[in-house]
């Protein structure tokens, strides 16, 4: 079964991306793919300064080979001052060689719905590190799509469903 691994890059106790990173990975359960969320509340992160992987905490080695092993991974980014969050930028500093060439999908929350051209940034960035293919749609939620916990905007939800059908086509051929 095609292994995703959904990173969830927000700090917040509140994350409104998490929310959105589960609604896409429930979504992907009934699509027949096989996930695994890596929180980045629930990973220890240290700050990247170019040492070797093998010298920073344990979880994130752990991070590191869940992507590796994955054949598609999907990112949960909140959006800070126009762009990628500062946290998620790291772990991806940190973690960018275990995307190679792989491909991936964008969840990308912000305040408001001006932001949405946040996400070019992210796309740019695993395309030109790790020559990594970001699927269409690029799903984007603002505080609207939320009601509490839970998720009410329903044409994101057509978003995200449209996204975990795109991506299951491409990993058809190990289905
Ligand atoms: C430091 C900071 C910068 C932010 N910058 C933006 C921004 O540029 N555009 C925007 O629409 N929202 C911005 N926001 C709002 C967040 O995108 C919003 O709170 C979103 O829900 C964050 O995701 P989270 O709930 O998963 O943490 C910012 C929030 C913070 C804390």
């Amino acid at each position: 079964m095609p292994q995703v691994v959904l990173i969830q890059g927000s700090l917040n106790k509140e994350s409104r991306t998490a929310v959105l990173v589960d609604h896409a990975a429930e979504e992907m359960k009934r699509a027949g793919l096989k996930t695994t969320t890596l929180d980045l509340r629930n990973i220890q992160m240290e700050f990247c300064d170019g040492r070797p992987l093998k010298e920073y905490h344990p979880d994130m080695r752990q991070a590191y080979q869940a992507m590796e092993e994955a054949d598609a991974f999907v990112v949960g980014m909140p959006v800070y001052c126009y762009s990628v969050s500062g946290p998620l930028k790291n772990f991806i500093d940190i973690t960018s060689g275990a995307m190679e060439k792989k491909i991936a999908g964008i969840l990308c929350n912000a305040g408001g719905k001006q932001s949405y051209m946040a996400s070019a940034d992210l796309s740019n960035i695993l395309a030109f590190e790790s020559h990594v293919t970001t699927l269409q749609p690029i799903v984007f939620s603002s505080y609207e799509d939320f009601e509490e916990k839970t998720l009410v905007g329903e044409k994101l939800q057509a978003k995200v469903r449209e996204l975990v059908y795109n991506l299951a086509q491409q990993l058809k051929p190990q289905l």
